[in-house]
């Protein structure tokens, strides 16, 4: 009895085997599991055994019909996959799904051009903290204690000594503490001020600071390097125009304004930054000889530059995250 058992397990794994279309499962189900199938006929003659026997061939059979059934259960759901399968596979058609993807952000993509220009004019690219101390911020950039020039930023301040940085100006400090010139970097980041937020101001913004100390720089080559930029940047066609102004680290002072047109409405100056020649002052406290070297410095606002660059005319719809907005960039 065995090892008919054994014959008919091995002539099922055969014929499974080599069944390669559905259609012919119908054949191997009546051959080996239907009523009348080998596996029955089996199932019938242990039937007949003496008791004494059955416990002996019980297990085995049962373990063929068992498994047979399985395996036939599995090679009909692959067939059944593989129509369904089929179907999606051929449809060569169909357009493919989009995907949405993020933009960079306006921000980001403005940053990255402005730091381009800059890297072509010879100006490397450096950061600093955005938590920072009086020290930085303030002082060593020639802003006396009660100076009235410090109420010119609004501060916030973590507690006496440390404070949100108001601008990227302590970052020359901190490079200049590093550094021996020449000196000629950019240095871009986030900046903190306590004021109302409108459509013109927000209490976060970037700048980028920019430095050049050497033996002998110029004030035309300051005025030169931000006309360079802002052609490249907005067009050769783009008017600016240079103001006296007044920086307690730099001597003496301009800011640059660029004219902004905005769609249906009157067109006005725009401040876009600050500049100067680096207070001798400020040289003496990094340690920097002033009867050997000169250096201009300049910052500017990246928010007030993308404005009128892609005709936003809100601040704050940089920093709403809404993504009908961002996803035009
Ligand atoms: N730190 C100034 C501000 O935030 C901008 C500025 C003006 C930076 C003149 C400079 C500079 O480096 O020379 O308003």
């Amino acid at each position: 009895m065995i090892e008919k058992i054994h014959l008919v397990e091995k002539e099922f794994k055969e014929d499974i085997g080599k069944i390669s279309q559905s259609k012919d499962l119908e054949e191997l189900r009546i051959k080996y599991l239907s009523r009348k199938g080998l596996i029955s006929v089996l199932i019938d003659e242990f039937k007949e055994l003496p008791a004494a026997e059955k416990p002996k061939f019980g297990k085995a059979i049962n373990q063929l019909k068992n498994e047979a059934q399985e395996s036939f259960n599995e090679k009909k759901k692959y067939f059944e996959s593989l129509s369904d399968n089929a179907e999606i596979k051929l449809d060569l058609s169909l357009p493919s799904r989009r995907r949405v993807i993020g933009t960079k952000h306006i921000l980001s993509q403005t940053l990255d051009e402005m730091k381009e220009i800059f890297k072509g004019l010879g100006f490397s690219v450096h950061e600093g903290p955005e938590l920072e101390s009086d020290y930085y911020n303030f002082e060593a950039l020639n802003f006396p204690d009660d100076h009235p020039a410090r109420d010119m930023q609004d501060t916030f301040f973590i507690n006496d000594k440390f404070l949100l940085r108001t601008h990227t100006s302590p970052v020359q400090i901190r490079l200049m503490e590093k550094q021996t010139p020449p000196i000629r970097a950019i240095m871009p980041g986030k900046v903190y001020r306590n004021e109302a937020i409108s459509a013109k101001s927000y209490c976060l913004f970037h700048q980028v600071e920019g430095l050049y100390v050497d033996e002998d720089v110029t004030f035309a080559e300051l005025r030169g390097t931000l006309i360079s930029f802002v052609q490249q940047f907005f067009g050769k066609d783009i008017k600016y125009r240079f103001r006296a102004s007044f920086f307690p680290f730099t001597e003496p002072s301009a800011e640059l304004d660029i004219w902004w047109q905005p769609k249906g409405k009157d067109g006005r100056w725009m401040e876009i930054l600050g500049c100067g020649m680096v207070d001798p002052n400020v040289l003496a406290n990094v340690n920097i000889d002033p009867e050997k070297y000169v250096g201009y410095a300049f910052g500017m606002g990246v928010e007030r530059i993308a404005l009128r660059k892609y005709g936003i005319s809100d601040i704050r719809t940089f920093f709403d995250n809404d993504k009908r907005f961002l996803i035009q960039f």
